[in-house]
């Protein structure tokens, strides 16, 4: 799918050629000068008239009428050369990439040169692959008459003089990117259409593309494990729960893992605690968490990290029906500890208490989990940054690096001593699941941190970010796929 070559730009014979453009120094870019001596300095005029945008984030497009082999341009406007980065080259080339779909063009060749140079490279191409899978990603749509306007761009080729390193570069971004829309898909899913079984079966099929070990515990086997917590939630569904574990081998002996843990509520209701008629819409997408660990180990699986890595989902819808649990019940979780249920709706964080205590018990030597946990995190954070809590600041500055490469912004909740105590504070159970309405987006991180007790662990609440209200660079309006790209190049970090 990706190649390199270093054909002169003349000869080079293609549907469409991307070229950089930055707004200073235009008589200074080789590539450039090339390119308007063969289209007899038109180039030079329509820069001019403003046809041709070097502004970031601008794509213009220019027919080459055979002057040269390339059969269209698109230049693409970068800003100024000093501000470039990895993030805002992420961002223009999605621009591109989009249009490149609209266009219907399957095949394309980047000018590389003409975009970054030297040290560096490989980055600014992984990002630029990143951008390809997700930018014109089409989430599915039920529709009975569809318009199918746009296709998948599939092959790209490379214009570089030096070549080391850029196919591989190219594939790792690409196989983030996917992840991402693996995980936009599942969230994109209505909950009659994902139900916890369906969820088991889809992650059964990426780990059987990757040879990952996989085992969906049934519920009997869920009771077996004494998992009381996620059992609870589980309680007023017909559907019947999941627990999914994956495990990616990436060291030679099987120790010392990774667990990643995704909160899989394939719809919440809130149960007895019954969200009201507006909050419930969208509540589909409370399998967010689950669907960016699934969509990471299919990106690890692709690019096949030095770690060990676990994912671990327990999924179930939480529902109300005769049988439903109710406020004031006491459970016993996985761990042994006993929760007072104050709120049916703070269901999210007792079906991850069991999985955190499945990774302590199995061996996990650090522990991030992904849910969309609280309406407070979208509240103190909105929708473009990830709330993160942590017992062990090494393991959030892992975690964070890995966030800061791939542009999906985190920013640190207090978890604090006098919050911890909060959760414990209960007349009739060990913890409560939901101690009242202040600051409860570190409430509930509290609570699965209770679970973590001294193992590292990271907490990453995406209820603001798993959603976009509106199309952008990377992608349509809906899933965002978040937090999938930053776990799998958190375990690529690792020597
Ligand atoms: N799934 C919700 C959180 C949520 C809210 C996700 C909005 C996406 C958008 C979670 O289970 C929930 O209901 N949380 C409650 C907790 C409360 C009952 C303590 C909340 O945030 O209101
Ligand atoms: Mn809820
Ligand atoms: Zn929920």
């Amino acid at each position: 799918m990706f190649k390199v070559t270093n054909e002169s730009i003349e000869k080079h014979r293609t549907e469409a050629l991307v070229v950089g453009l930055y707004e200073e120094n235009k008589e200074l870019q080789t590539i450039y000068q090339q390119l308007n001596d063969k289209l007899n300095g038109e180039l030079d005029e329509l820069v001019q008239s403003g046809d041709i945008s070097n502004h970031n984030n601008s794509v213009s497009k220019v027919h080459t009428f055979s002057l040269i082999e390339a059969k269209r341009i698109y230049f693409i406007g970068l800003g100024k050369r000093d501000e470039r980065t990895v993030h805002t080259v992420r961002k223009a080339f999605g621009k591109v990439f989009k249009q490149l779909s609209q266009d219907r063009i399957g095949q394309a060749s980047i000018q590389l040169d003409s975009v970054i140079t030297g040290e560096g490279q490989a980055d600014y191409v992984e990002a630029i692959a990143e951008s390809m899978a997700m930018a014109p990603h089409q989430l599915q749509t039920y529709h009975t008459e569809r318009d199918e306007k746009s296709i998948e761009l599939t092959n790209i080729n490379y214009l570089t003089e030096q070549s080391a390193g850029v196919v591989e570069a190219a594939n790792t971004g690409y196989a983030l990117g996917n992840g991402a829309n693996i995980a936009r898909h599942l969230v994109n899913l209505p909950g009659n259409l994902l139900t916890a079984s369906d969820l088991a079966t889809f992650a059964e099929n990426i780990a059987a593309k990757h040879n990952i070990e996989i085992e969906v515990f049934d519920q009997a086997k869920i009771e077996e494990y004494g998992m009381g917590a996620l059992l609870a939630v589980n309680q007023g569904s017909e559907e019947p729960p999941r627990f999914i574990v994956m495990k990616y081998q990436g060291k030679e002996k099987w120790e010392d893992p990774v667990a990643f843990v995704g909160k899989g509520i394939t719809f919440d209701t809130g149960g007895y605690s019954l969200k009201p008629k507006d909050g419930i819409i969208g509540m589909k997408m409370d399998m967010g968490g689950a669907a960016s660990v699934i969509g990471a180990m299919d990106a690890i699986g692709h690019i096949k990290p030095n770690e060990n890595v676990m994912a671990l989902i327990p999924a179930t819808d939480n529902m109300i029906s005769h049988t439903a649990y109710k406020p004031d019940d006491v459970i016993v979780s996985m761990s042994g500890k006993t929760i007072e249920v104050r709120n049916t709706d703070a269901e999210g964080r007792l079906a991850m208490a069991d999985a955190v205590t499945y990774a302590r018990q199995n061996g996990a030597v650090k522990i991030v989990d992904v849910a969309t946990l609280t309406g407070g995190v979208v509240v103190a954070l909105g929708d473009q940054v990830t709330g993160a809590m942590t017992n062990n600041d090494d393991w959030l500055n892992e975690i964070k690096h890995a966030s800061q490469q791939v542009d999906e912004p985190v920013w640190q909740l207090p978890y604090l001593d006098v919050y911890q105590k909060q959760v414990r504070k209960s007349h009739i159970a060990d913890l409560n699941n939901s101690p009242g309405r202040k600051a409860h987006a570190v409430m509930a991180g509290c609570f699965v941190g209770a679970f973590a007790e001294d193992t590292p662990w990271v907490h990453l609440d995406i209820a603001g970010t798993a959603m976009a209200d509106s199309e952008h660079d990377l992608g349509p309006k809906g899933p965002t796929g978040v937090m999938a790209r930053t776990l799998a190049k958190a375990m690529m970090n690792v020597k």
